[in-house]
């Protein structure tokens, strides 16, 4: 199917006619048209099965980030999110990248790490070895444990050991037991923290020791997913800058969040705005990668930039986004919440590695996005706009009267709910 992701003045369009723009690019069906047309896509039914208490649903905007040319392949991107400008930003960055040729990614295995804690051994390098040479052992019992994980093609691989804090105190020493799981398209929480649990009364028995804790790390540096892209400064220039002063200016905000961590972490923040709105809309857990992105950040010892940004001989700014992506396009509420098996059909994404994928240069995108608007006009002239149309509707606003007031409040520079309520009042009268 030849779809572009480019869609001209889509954001000019009004709802309706985005949702039947939508339906006929990915040729959707009736079910899936009128999912897209109701205002309630989970019903309480499906909310009362996923979590506890429940009382209501709670909806979000979902919008399309458009232009992205990844690997060659096109891509609509579906962001659930609430904050203005973030879907913007990464489709104008998506825009010039394609430009540009596109984002080129890579991904390396999808191998999940479950961790098994074991205290009071006896001895613990004993302890290490045996665990060691039962290796083969542990592994047949771990898969033994999710045998339909075996059939699809993953399981249990490989398994590793640290001792933690040798010679300290009993509470503090301890032995830590990683084993690797290729989980194939899931994201794997329930598949590792199973495989973890079944290990446990073996290694007590082998070591001597008892086990604590059993559960997956969203450190997941053996699931990683790297996004890059070249970009001429031609394609940089605005109209108040050139190219050449908008690379510079990149360079030096990664520079700034590169060597301090008060900064890093609104750089990284700013990254996760375009990482965390496809996680949701996917249906995946983003508190895992949320958690997981921000402590590779900090693997040299010193929390610093997700991105990398430089300049190539030939002048081109070249940026770099590499992440854990602890992910997965089956299971958890992917498969289960009817919005995400909707976003699915637009993302076209076959399997975890390729969505990991795309999130990276989405992520990578947003950084560009926020970086070029920091070292140039500053976000505000762009956030201001959109959050004048937010208060317009606090205040009661609707249709084209929300671009009305909306103005009206940007010329007086007063953007607060109270004013724009009194600008209405006028307007009716
Ligand atoms: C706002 O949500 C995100 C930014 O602060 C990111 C950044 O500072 O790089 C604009």
């Amino acid at each position: 199917m030849g779809i572009s992701s480019r869609i001209p003045s889509f954001y000019k369009m009004s709802l309706e006619e985005r949702k039947e723009r939508i339906i006929d690019l990915f040729d959707l069906s009736e079910e899936d048209k009128q999912l897209l047309f109701s205002s309630e896509n989970l019903p309480e039914d499906i909310a009362n099965n996923m979590i506890e208490n429940v009382i209501g649903t709670f909806s979000l905007p979902l919008g399309l980030g458009l232009n992205f040319l990844i690997d060659d392949k096109e891509y609509v991107v579906p962001m659930a999110v609430e904050e203005p400008s973030i879907v913007a930003a990464t489709s104008n960055i998506a825009k010039i990248v394609r430009e540009a040729g596109g984002f080129t990614t890579s991904a390396t295995e999808r191998i999940m790490i479950g961790q098994v804690q074991v205290v009071g051994c006896p001895d613990f390098d004993a302890a290490k070895e045996v665990v060691l040479k039962e290796k083969d052992m542990l592994i047949r019992v771990a898969n033994d444990a999710y045998p339909s994980l075996v059939a699809r093609g993953g399981g249990a691989e490989d398994l590793d050991i640290r001792i933690l804090n040798e010679g300290e105190s009993a509470y503090r020493q301890m032995l830590v037991v990683h084993l690797y799981v290729d989980t194939c398209d899931a994201m794997g929480a329930n598949i590792v923290n199973t495989m973890a649990e079944s290990l446990a009364p073996v290694i007590e028995e082998l070591t001597g020791g008892k086990v604590y804790l059993r559960i997956l790390s969203n450190l997941a540096d053996r699931s990683l997913a790297k996004a890059t892209c070249t970009i001429p400064p031609k394609l940089l220039e605005t109209d108040r800058f050139s190219g050449e002063e908008v690379r510079d200016g990149v360079i030096h905000a990664y520079e700034f969040a590169a060597s301090d961590p008060y900064r890093a972490v609104t750089h990284n923040k700013g990254i996760m705005n375009g990482i965390d709105p496809v996680l949701i809309a996917t249906g995946n857990d983003w508190r895992a990668v949320e958690a997981g992105a921000h402590a590779y950040a900090a693997r040299s010892g010193q929390y610093t930039s997700m991105t990398e940004w430089s300049v190539d001989g030939a002048g081109n700014l070249v940026g770099e986004l590499e992440l854990p992506m602890s992910l997965g396009i089956v299971g958890g509420a992917s498969r289960v919440h009817p919005m995400a098996k909707l976003v699915y059909k637009m993302l076209r994404v076959e399997s975890a590695k390729e969505l990991a994928r795309v999130i990276v240069a989405v992520g990578l995108a947003q950084n560009l996005g926020a970086l070029k608007a920091l070292a140039t006009d500053g976000i505000q002239k762009g956030h201001m706009a959109l959050h004048s149309r937010s208060v317009a509707m606090a205040a009661g606003a609707t249709g084209e009267l929300v671009d009305v007031i909306a103005e009206k409040l940007i010329e007086s520079k007063e953007i607060r709910v109270g004013y724009a309520k009194k600008l209405m009042e006028e307007y009716v009268k």
